[in-house]
């Protein structure tokens, strides 16, 4: 198969270095790529909003599989885009449509199919400029922390938890009058505050029949002790010792199956990853949010555990058959810590030469924001750098491999959270 990765981080890195060693592959492309991606297929510098020159790039070289790493492209419609071609209509695309993508795109959207499909998340109610006053009420009714979030993608970012009742008031103006985020907070969804401790559950789906891959949890704050700004992800563990059967049991019944019912109750063109963010409240399992990819760093850890061949497992997607799919997973704890340049989730520096990573064993080092220049270094070029992946026993021998790795790259204001793991 010759295959076009799209995409350019760690989960890039991670989803290029498995899709290289199936044995079906003829060719692989990343576009745009990293440095790391580099050294297990070709980059190639394609632009993902310019879905004409990927149509051309994808006629040119017979691409048979499109696999979409991050969600843009796909709320944008990349995938309705290219099944409307007579030339690429039959290419293999791991994604979905642009209705789908909604299950990410908007708050709101995914909080409805939630409520329409019986799957079990935090009570909510939406607003907009006109009902400003109505979103006041419903503060006043809800107990602190208040949670509002606003409706369209905003880059992570676009989660309030706020203790005062007034202070809610105010970011809720900010957001539906004064765009705080743009577009994206035209309109608010504001819902019931959760209790409980986070995992990521990913499953496989062409819309009716599914696999389930390994949980995993993220790491979201940059600080040590889950302090401070939020960040992509500063590290993975997967499996996740709460995660036990009979919870992930629940998750199956209450959570996946319903999800995947009302996909196709929905009608949606869907083939590809639904990432599921729970909330484990007491015993029982909320969603908090539906993405339409593979999250990153959870990918770091979940896929180097998979041991199926990936491309196989997408044709068998494409072909109605992951209800006949055995998935084969490495029982040991795989730990995943995000190396990070210093002054991220804020201001940071690009263009620092990163060392030694030729000198790492035992470990995988991922790249995610990595280039290189025009002498063959490897350099920084993002905030995440290199998600340092390891396989163990117990979480602790996982992440002790991961830290020693770390200890040898160096870079200049190098940063990483040593805490990982203590809250398991
Ligand atoms: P989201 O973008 O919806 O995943 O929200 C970002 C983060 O905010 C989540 O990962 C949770 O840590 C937190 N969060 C979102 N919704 C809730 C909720 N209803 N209760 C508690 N925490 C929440
Ligand atoms: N790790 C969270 C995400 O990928 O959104």
């Amino acid at each position: 198969m010759n295959v076009l990765l799209l995409g350019s981080g760690g989960r890039e890195h991670t989803l290029a270095w498995k899709i290289a060693q199936s044995s079906i592959l003829s060719q692989l492309f990343i576009a745009p790529g990293n440095a790391g991606t580099s050294t297990v297929g070709t980059n190639v510098n394609l632009n993902l909003a310019d879905f004409d020159t990927m149509l051309a790039f994808v006629v040119d070289m017979s691409i048979d599989i499109i696999i979409v790493g991050p969600e843009q492209p796909l709320v944008d419609g990349i995938y309705d885009f290219f099944k409307a071609n007579e030339k690429t209509k039959n290419v293999i695309i791991v994604g979905m449509s642009k209705e789908a993508a909604q299950l990410e795109g908007s708050k709101e959207y995914a909080k409805s199919f939630m409520k329409r499909h019986n799957v079990p998340t935090a009570a909510y109610k939406s607003f907009d400029s006109n009902s400003v006053a109505n979103g006041e009420n419903f503060l006043d009714t809800l107990q602190s922390p208040y949670v509002l979030k606003a409706d369209g993608l905003a880059g992570g970012k676009g989660v309030l938890i706020i203790d005062s009742l007034a202070e809610a008031k105010d970011s809720l103006s900010d957001m539906l009058l004064n765009n705080k985020f743009g577009e994206a907070s035209n309109k608010v969804v504001i819902e019931e505050f959760l209790s409980g401790i986070e995992l990521s559950v990913f499953v496989l789906t062409d819309g009716e029949k599914f696999v389930v891959l390994p949980e995993a949890k993220d790491y979201k704050r940059i600080g040590e002790g889950d302090t401070g700004l939020n960040t992509g992800g500063m590290g993975s563990i997967s499996p996740v010792p709460f995660a036990d059967a009979i919870f992930m049991d629940k998750v199956l019944e209450k959570i996946i199956k319903p999800t995947v019912k009302g996909i196709k109750a929905d009608n949606m063109d869907y083939s590809g990853f639904v990432f599921i963010g729970l909330m484990k409240v007491g015993d029982e399992p909320y969603v908090i949010e539906y993405n339409v990819r593979m999250g990153d760093p959870e990918t770091e850890t979940v896929i180097p555990r998979m041991k199926n061949d990936i491309l196989e497992l997408f044709q068998e997607m494409n072909n109605g058959n992951l209800d006949k799919v055995k998935m084969n997973f490495d029982k040991r704890t795989a730990a995943s810590v995000m190396l990070v340049a210093g002054g991220y989730p804020e201001s940071y520096n690009k263009g620092n030469r990163i060392f030694n990573l030729e000198k790492i064993s035992n470990t995988i080092a991922f790249h995610a924001g990595t280039i290189n220049d025009d002498k063959g270094n490897v350099i920084t070029n993002g905030g995440r750098v290199i998600a340092l992946t390891s396989f163990g026993k117990t979480i602790n021998d996982a992440l002790n491999l991961s830290y020693k790795a770390a200890d040898i790259i160096s870079y200049d204001k190098m940063y990483y959270r040593k805490d990982l793991g203590k809250d398991l």
